[in-house]
């Protein structure tokens, strides 16, 4: 019977960062005696803030005594967390159009992102800025909005170049281009580049003056330190009625392997169903979230009000100044080695072309093999990131200065 999602058929066979572990695990395998210092996936080293541990302590305690045992909790997420978001993350820092029912908490930003296909028309035109974190691509060509693979190009989705001749930022899609659902993530996955004010606007007045929805992947915002950049879409005024915006906690907290994060899906949207009809994109993503996913946690949601206490702040400052230390030890060492860099200064992840130059996948071997570093290639983000390679901040101070160390050697 052919029951199985042709579209499956159509995707490259593994997800990017599986296959740049398999590589490492085969590579260990291999030389049992080296130590392979892990900078490709974006995973953290620290533990979690104590003020964390201590509220899941707190609230697992509730969960073994009847009178204070949650079940099911509400599918959008509990009042106290969703409160807090809007609180501290929005009206503290000068955003009044963004509340507590905008928001909707999640068990992070990647199944949001893949997820937030359900409430879009079938036939509409992603446009996706290159290179990109692969959920964008993948979770479209899942839904069947992918095309034909042709080149390194989906003919179904509209690629929107980030090149280092323009700092990474990429042109809004040209007159006659279809971008129906943009995807903008700042600062970038996987380039370290930031978007300006002045920017950011353009694509928000883009979106309104074209019927375009935004999805702004705003995960690293809390590793912006210039002032001035923007570190939410609903800065600009008029955002809330043509962009939803994705958040997590994972990069700032520890809470990776914790996963909780929120997507903020505005009540005052404004798009229609393919019959004109006016579609309330919040109701409908309440109404997906409920018939598909019975909410996070309590304990987790316990865990993640915690990060807005004054301890939880401070945790978040201290979690954010030590990565990016590492990430500017990495970009200051790729600098001095004649590479080509980008990111490292507002971002977490350091984007760079090696002066020995080669297409990604060799890059990453010979990285490996050469300094027992593990990377992930450009490639894996789009045609764009060929001959390009990325290294995380995210690994310890000690270890960060160890991969210095190695990638001084020739
Ligand atoms: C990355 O390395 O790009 C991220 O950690 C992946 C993710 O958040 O899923």
């Amino acid at each position: 019977m052919y029951i199985a999602n042709q579209n499956f058929a159509r995707l490259p066979e593994s997800y990017l960062f599986s296959e740049v572990a398999r590589k490492i695990k085969e590579y260990k395998a291999a030389s049992p005696h080296v130590d392979v210092i892990r900078m490709d996936i974006g995973d953290v080293s620290l533990p979690l803030p104590a003020c964390v541990v201590e509220a899941m302590v707190k609230a697992a305690q509730e969960m073994g005594r009847s009178a204070t045992f949650h079940g099911y909790g509400p599918e959008q997420g509990y009042p106290f967390l969703r409160e807090a978001v809007a609180e501290y993350d929005y009206r503290a820092r000068g955003i009044d159009c963004i509340e507590a029912d905008d928001i909707f908490i999640s068990d992070g930003a990647k199944s949001d992102l893949a997820n937030l296909g359900d409430i879009f028309g079938q036939n509409l035109r992603p446009a996706v800025v290159t290179p990109a974190y692969p959920v964008y691509i993948d979770s479209n060509v899942l839904s069947g909005r992918g095309g034909t693979l042709q080149n390194g190009r989906w003919s179904g989705i509209t690629y929107l170049p980030a090149t280092p001749q323009h700092d990474f930022a990429p042109s809004l899609p040209a007159e006659g281009v279809s971008a129906d659902v943009i995807y903008l993530c700042y600062p970038n996955n996987p380039t370290g580049a930031v978007i300006t004010m002045e920017r950011l606007r353009q694509w928000v007045e883009y979106a309104r003056s074209h019927g375009a929805l935004i999805i702004f992947d705003s995960a690293y915002e809390a590793y912006i330190s210039t002032p001035g950049i923007p570190h939410s879409i609903y800065e600009v005024e008029g955002a809330d009625e043509v962009a939803i915006e994705v958040r997590s906690f994972s990069k700032t907290a520890g809470f990776t392997g914790v996963r909780c994060g929120y997507t903020v899906v505005p009540r005052r949207l404004k798009f229609t169903f393919v019959d004109g009809t006016a579609a309330n994109l919040n109701r409908m993503w309440s109404r997906r979230q409920c018939t598909k996913f019975n909410g996070v946690g309590y304990v987790v949601q316990r865990a993640a009000e915690a990060l807005y206490t004054p301890e939880g702040r401070e945790a978040i400052r201290e979690n954010v100044g030590y990565y990016m230390r590492n990430a500017a030890m990495l970009r200051t060492t790729l600098l001095a080695t004649g590479a080509e860099v980008s990111g490292g200064l507002d971002a977490p992840y350091v984007w760079f072309r090696p002066a020995e130059e080669g297409d990604s996948w060799t890059l990453f071997e010979r990285m490996l093999h050469r300094h027992s570093i593990s990377s992930t290639p450009g490639v894996g983000f789009g045609r764009e990131g060929e001959g390009w390679l990325r290294l995380t901040g995210f690994n310890t101070e000690q270890l960060t200065i160890q991969a210095c160390d190695r990638l001084r050697q020739p």
